[in-house]
């Protein structure tokens, strides 16, 4: 068992500069496509977290050279859209759905056979919504329990995947990547339709590899693809979703003022500032930029009174990740905070609405769950608490902060962290000193 990690109450304020780890979700993608390109590509700002090293390991076994200059920056040597090599061994996607969702979609394809695995929360995350969209297409995937657990099989599908028209029940930038992926192995077109737009990046990447999409609304839709052409290098932007910790932080500790450099702010990831901006949150944007197809841009952000507010549904893709550290927010705002349409969070790295019910509440009984989000009455005073994470890191992270805000947090299993910010709790520290 690893030690509770212990955070203090922060005194005097956070201050300093942030330089923001790369981001998760296109580090995976920087990779995957990198992986099936057509010549070497200098990937930077790496995100260097377990999540991302289950996507190196992953296409290291199907037999892509990958190299690792430094912490941050690797050199993946593509062998082309036909160059993947069946493993000698089970692929294990560790904690990561979007390795394993995307992947899946990469691999429908493929004329050889991939078996993935993964650690006990991915065993327990639901695949039918990606093995069915790539079933549709003529590809051959069993899984545990009618084909919607982990452990799942890739098997040569014999004929090639035709293109679909596939309207998605929910809104997932996973599974819109998966179908997307596979539609540029398929005969005609692939269309995808999502109830409310999720994050870009896959679609945005894509282009960089020359890659072209017609977009209507939120209906994406591909064509079988015969030349993906690497960029010589990708810069990755900080992660937004790592930012978040700190806009939230500096927002709810007195006296703080923190300056997060080089913070990915493409549109479909930034429903949290407009809602931090909705709780009277005192941020700006400065410096904004480029980072290829990447809107980038530093943020400054101050300590705030924050009043409550309500979202649902529209926003929440924009927003995924960040419920567990945007109800830390709210547990410290003037007034009532109402998230409704939030779902989805069930069958996140933890059912992120029943653990930040759990857990959060130790602090002070201020949260009621609903079916498809909560209810957080702002404003009180937390206790010091003992907080489990489940493993989930953002449940971890939420916890550090609504500790270092209030009277302090024991966290157990809080070495998760490592999933999508290692240096989290150092640079937690160091803020605040
Ligand atoms: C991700 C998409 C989101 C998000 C996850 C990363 C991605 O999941 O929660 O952390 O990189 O595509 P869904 O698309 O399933 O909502």
């Amino acid at each position: 068992m690893s030690e509770n990690q212990k955070i203090q109450a922060v005194k005097n304020g956070l201050h300093g500069e942030v330089a923001i780890p790369g981001d998760k979700s296109v580090s995976h993608r920087s990779v995957m496509f990198s992986a099936l390109g057509d010549k070497a590509v200098r990937i930077t700002n790496f995100l260097n977290a377990q999540d991302c090293l289950s996507t190196v390991a992953c296409m290291r076994s199907l037999g892509v050279e990958i190299e690792q200059i430094s912490e941050t920056e690797l050199v993946v040597h593509g062998r082309g859209l036909h160059g993947l090599m069946e493993s000698q061994s089970i692929v294990d996607a560790g904690n990561s759905g979007t390795t394993l969702r995307l992947m899946m979609g990469i691999l429908a394809p493929q004329p050889f056979l991939t078996t993935f695995t993964g650690d006990d929360s991915l065993h327990k995350r639901p695949m039918a919504r990606v093995i069915k969209p790539l079933s549709q297409m003529g590809a051959k995937i069993v899984g545990r329990d009618h084909n919607r657990l982990l452990p799942i099989t890739v098997v040569p599908a014999g004929e090639k995947l035709q293109g679909i028209n596939y309207d998605m029940p929910m809104a997932s930038a996973q599974v819109k990547s998966a179908v997307l992926l596979a539609g540029m192995y398929a005969d005609g077109k692939t269309t995808v339709t999502e109830p409310y737009t999720s994050r870009d990046h896959t679609e945005r990447m894509l282009e960089t590899f020359g890659v072209s999409l017609e977009k209507t609304g939120t209906s994406i839709s591909i064509e079988r693809v015969a030349a993906f052409v690497s960029p010589e290098a990708i810069e990755v932007p900080g992660d937004i979703s790592s930012a978040a910790y700190w806009l939230v932080a500096a927002s709810i500790i007195p006296g703080s003022e923190l300056l997060l450099k080089n913070v990915g702010v493409n549109p479909t990831r930034t429903g949290i500032l407009d809602v931090l901006e909705a709780m009277g949150a005192d941020i700006t944007l400065q410096n904004e930029r480029m980072s290829g197809k990447e809107p980038v841009a530093d943020i400054l952000v101050k300590y705030s009174k924050l009043h409550g507010t309500s979202f649902g549904a529209e926003i929440m893709p924009r927003l995924i990740d960040e419920i567990p550290i945007l109800t830390v927010a709210a547990m410290f705002a003037e007034g009532d905070t109402v998230i409704t349409g939030a779902g989805e969070l069930r069958v996140k790295e933890t059912d992120r609405l029943q653990a930040i019910t759990q857990q959060f509440n130790k602090f002070n009984q201020c949260i009621e769950g609903t079916e498809d989000g909560l209810v957080i009455k702002g404003e009180g005073v937390l206790e010091k608490a003992t907080g489990y994470s489940y493993h989930d890191h953002r449940i971890a992270m939420s916890l550090a902060i609504a500790g270092a805000a209030g009277q302090g947090v024991e966290i157990e299993s809080g070495d998760c962290v490592k999933i999508s910010y290692p240096e989290f709790y150092d640079t937690l520290a160091a803020l605040a000193k």
